[in-house]
């Protein structure tokens, strides 16, 4: 299933960045959550070869599509994580592919076709990107921490949104939104950067960097310091040596 995922990623990604310059159809889910028809077609493809490869797996992807299987797998997809970069032509988007083992994320592979990098993790068995093993930073404090979010389309939240930003603005060495949950979570696997939060999240938006962080040797919660909960939507991930520092700005009450 891994070497499987990372062929579909990989094809589904070249397709993505053939297309790039072409011409893309945008409609919109919500006031600002948009799809385009690169988001359809890329789906489509992942989705039909994983209906012919393993008929019995449970399928979840974006773009409208869900079916129960009847196995312990379910595949869990982003056919374009970044949609708005994409849409910008902004270089910074993926494939994610995951696959679950009774709800619990076993394999996962982010695919950005345009800087040539694939991230990939199966549980157990180590982080790699395009082939060479990763692993968090070394980073202790967040004076000296690079911690990545991002936005919800819905904004209903906007105190508390706006309180965990300032909260960590002032204790780290800088913020960046980047624009995909993915791709944060592979950087924050592979050391660039030392933590990554964000809420309003959904299972396709995590489950992949999850298992390639934990691999890696980082840490993931929910925003309270609960167990990470896929379901759930919000996300606290880190190198697990600033966790609790980062973790602490999510409180409302500080
Ligand atoms: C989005 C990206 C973005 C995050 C949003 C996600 P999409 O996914 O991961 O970085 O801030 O919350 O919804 O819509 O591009 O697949
Ligand atoms: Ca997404
Ligand atoms: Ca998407």
């Amino acid at each position: 299933m891994l070497d499987f995922s990372i062929r579909l990623a990989t094809k589904a990604g070249d397709y993505l960045k053939d297309n790039l310059e072409g011409e893309i159809t945008i409609e919109h889910k919500g006031r600002i959550d948009l799809v385009t028809n690169m988001d359809r077609l890329s789906q489509e493809r992942i989705v039909s070869e994983i209906e012919r490869a393993y008929p019995d797996h449970g399928i979840l992807a974006e773009e409208g599509f869900s079916k129960k299987g009847t196995s312990a797998f379910t595949w869990v997809i982003d056919p374009i994580d970044g949609t708005n970069n994409f849409i910008h032509r902004i270089p910074f988007f993926c494939v994610a592919v995951a696959v679950l083992k009774d709800g619990e994320p076993l394999v996962g592979v982010c695919r950005n076709p345009v800087s040539d990098e694939t991230f990939w993790a199966q549980a157990g068995r180590g982080a790699f990107k395009n082939g060479a093993p990763i692993r968090v930073s070394q980073t202790r404090r967040m004076i000296d921490s690079l911690i990545a979010t991002g936005f919800p389309y819905d904004h209903d939240d906007m105190a508390s949104l706006l309180g965990r930003f300032e909260r960590v603005l002032r204790k780290a060495r800088g913020i960046r939104r980047m624009g995909s949950a993915a791709l944060d979570l592979c950087m924050v696997a592979s050391g660039s950067l030392d933590g990554f939060w964000e809420q309003g999240l959904k299972p396709w938006d995590m489950a992949a960097g999850v298992v390639i962080l934990r691999e890696a040797g980082g840490a993931v919660t929910c925003l309270d310091g609960s167990p990470f909960d896929l379901e759930r939507g919000d996300i606290v991930a880190s190198n697990a040596r600033v966790h609790e520092e980062l973790q602490g700005c999510m409180r409302d009450d500080r």
